[in-house]
């Protein structure tokens, strides 16, 4: 599905029922165990959603989420997120983030003018790995649509289609 670059070698292709058993053990192992079998179920038949996973050697090293949010929540607004990713420890630094990312971005740019992600302040490998695609830092807070931080602070990040100009307008 997407074009991961030269460096790795997984495959990136949309998540199905099958691969929940490993999504959730993968998230085990990489210290995000912050889904459920039945969350991820729904997620996947959701059409509002896009749910990726990275396959190498016929196995689950990465998976990421986008979210929909239809309504604003104070300052955090309406619309398609990065609702999550992760990669395997040992498959880190190898452009899986990267492909997963970006085939979602391509997949949010073609529903909207805008893709949004919330990090915690300081996930430094986050937010170095999504400064690839132009985000900005739009708010501070202690949480975003209900998400809270380790920490106490997150960052709520925007990022335009290149249809979008620097002041925001339409091209
Ligand atoms: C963040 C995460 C998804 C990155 O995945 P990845 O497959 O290693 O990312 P990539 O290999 O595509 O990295 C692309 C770029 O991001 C930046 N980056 C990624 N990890 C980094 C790290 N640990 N330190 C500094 N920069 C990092 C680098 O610029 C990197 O390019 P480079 O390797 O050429 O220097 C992975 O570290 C992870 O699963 N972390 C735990 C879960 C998590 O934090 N999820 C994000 C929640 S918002």
């Amino acid at each position: 599905m997407a074009d991961l670059g030269a460096r790795s070698t997984a495959e990136i292709r949309p998540a199905t029922a099958d691969d929940i058993p490993q999504i959730l053990a993968l998230s085990v192992v990489a210290g995000w165990p912050a889904t459920t079998g039945e969350s991820m179920a729904l997620a996947i038949e959701d059409v509002d959603r896009l749910i990726l996973v990275a396959i190498a050697g016929g196995t689950v090293v990465g998976w990421a989420k986008t979210h929909y949010w239809d309504q604003p929540d104070g300052q955090t607004p309406a619309g398609h997120y990065l609702g999550g990713i992760t990669v395997a420890p040992i498959w880190r630094r190898r452009g899986v983030g990267t492909g997963l990312t970006q085939a979602r971005l391509d997949w949010i740019w073609a529903r909207d003018n805008f893709a949004w992600y919330v990090v915690n302040a300081g996930n430094g490998p986050s937010i170095r790995l999504h400064q690839q695609w132009g985000f900005v830092e739009m708010a501070q807070g202690s949480q975003f649509h209900g998400t809270t931080f380790t920490g106490g602070r997150g960052l709520l990040m925007r990022a335009g289609s290149k249809r979008i100009t620097a002041g925001g307008a339409e091209e």
